[in-house]
């Protein structure tokens, strides 16, 4: 790492930066992108490596809301635009980065640090651990019998979503409100989106929108024969989901339509046979990294009481520690103790089950969590369980 400078970026760095972007990502974003998502950059949120007037590392937070189990809305920074140029990888420059940009994070006073990965390997090392899973369920559409008990609620219109955008942006503001992983999406990010870069659209058309009052699918349409993808499928309601995808199903000369989604969709017990939904992919999805274990545990609500002192493991930096954590009526108080541990798992772990998704009784037949009995494991599957699925609010 010699030669080499960490530091803050200046105004001068952009066009380095936008270069480091497109060679890390294989894609040249427009300026009008970079803008929108710098809205939501603080002062100081960007490091960047200068190996003399070259930009070859950059990191980035952006401030986001997150949504936790209960529904309080709490700060985190979002890690994004993370990328080394290919001439200096494997030097430790990502290490020196994070370093550097979570101390500005922890001093910011964020409770969490989230990301999605371009690689499961690469966080885990620095407290992050996959918080939720995104699937992607593929409807073979030729086949797809609604099944006969299923309402049709109606209300879904056919519209133009750019000039929908306050109507999508308004319905997303309720869903990830009341949805653990949701975050607040600002207009500005709304704008890039419905912007629809030709080449940002992988082949396929235009976004097409259907409308419900309270939800909404943007989908894409490719090939002969014709398949058509959903990006994004918002859903406040079950009568929503339901007569989105009735519409969806309707789409008469389609064979397949792929969905991005997640393991609690009800989407297969919409059809007599389930088989014709299969679920083709599945992946890591939203990364947390807690930076301060107290606050963190203290701001989710708990499905069971819980008396456990629990020691979380920080290989990156010094947010762990042993800390007693009580839960009476859903309301955690959570404190560092001098008392021995009864269950140790690294900070990562505690990532991955903040949001209720995984299982500590799953993490720990892994050896991810140790110590407790069947009775403790049990006792925080059940606290940390949670009556809505957590789901990513939308990809950064
Ligand atoms: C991922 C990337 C940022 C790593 O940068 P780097 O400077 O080579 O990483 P470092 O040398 O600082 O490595 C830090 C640690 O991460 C590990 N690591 C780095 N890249 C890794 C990868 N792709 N998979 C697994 N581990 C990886 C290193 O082995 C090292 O481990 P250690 O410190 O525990 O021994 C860089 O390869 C890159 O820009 N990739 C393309 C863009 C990308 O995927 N960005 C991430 C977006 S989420």
């Amino acid at each position: 790492m010699t030669g080499v400078e960490v530091r803050d970026a200046t105004d001068g760095d952009w066009p380095g930066i936008a270069r480091l972007t497109a060679t890390s990502f294989g894609s040249h974003w427009h300026p009008e992108t970079f803008a929108a998502w710098r809205t939501l950059m603080p002062t100081g949120s960007t490091v960047v490596v200068a190996d003399g007037e070259d930009v070859v590392g950059m990191a980035h937070y952006l401030d986001f809301t997150l949504t936790v189990p209960g529904g309080a809305l709490v700060p985190a920074a979002g890690l994004t635009w993370v990328g080394v140029a290919p001439t200096h990888r494997r030097r430790g420059l990502l290490r020196a980065m994070f370093a550097e940009l979570h101390d500005r994070i922890a001093g910011a006073g964020y409770p969490f640090a989230v990301l999605t990965a371009s690689e499961g390997g690469i966080y885990g090392r620095f407290g992050y651990g996959a918080a939720t899973t995104e699937t992607t369920l593929v409807v073979d559409r030729r086949f797809a019998r609604l099944h006969a008990d299923l309402p049709d609620p109606g209300g879904v219109r056919l519209v133009d979503p750019r000039e929908n955008r306050d109507r999508l942006a308004e319905v997303y503001d309720r869903y990830r409100r009341h949805t653990p992983g949701g975050l607040e999406r600002p207009l500005p990010l709304w704008d890039d989106l419905l912007a629809d870069w030709p080449d940002s659209r992988g082949g396929s058309t235009a976004w097409f929108c259907l409308l419900h009052p309270d939800g909404y699918a943007l989908y894409r349409s490719h090939g002969r024969p014709r398949s058509v993808r959903v990006e994004e499928f918002t859903a406040v309601t079950p009568q929503a989901h339901v007569a989105l995808w009735r519409a969806l199903a309707g789409l008469d000369l389609v064979e397949t339509v792929t969905v991005r989604s997640h393991p609690a969709d009800p989407l297969p017990y919409l059809f007599d046979d389930a088989r014709v939904v299969r679920t083709t992919h599945a992946e890591d999805e939203l990364w947390v990294r807690i930076m301060d274990v107290p606050a963190a545990l203290q701001a989710r609500t708990y499905a069971a009481d819980l008396d456990v002192v629990i020691g979380v493991d920080d290989g990156f930096r010094s947010d762990g520690g042993i800390f007693a954590l009580t839960v009476r009526d859903g309301h955690a108080t959570c404190v560092p103790t001098d008392a021995p541990a009864e269950i140790t798992m690294s900070l990562d772990v505690l990532g991955s089950l903040y949001l209720g998704l995984h299982s500590a009784r799953t993490l720990a037949a892994a050896s991810r969590i140790r110590g407790g009995s069947a009775e403790q494991l049990a006792g925080l599957d059940a606290a940390f369980g949670v009556d809505v699925a957590a789901r990513l609010g939308f990809h950064f």
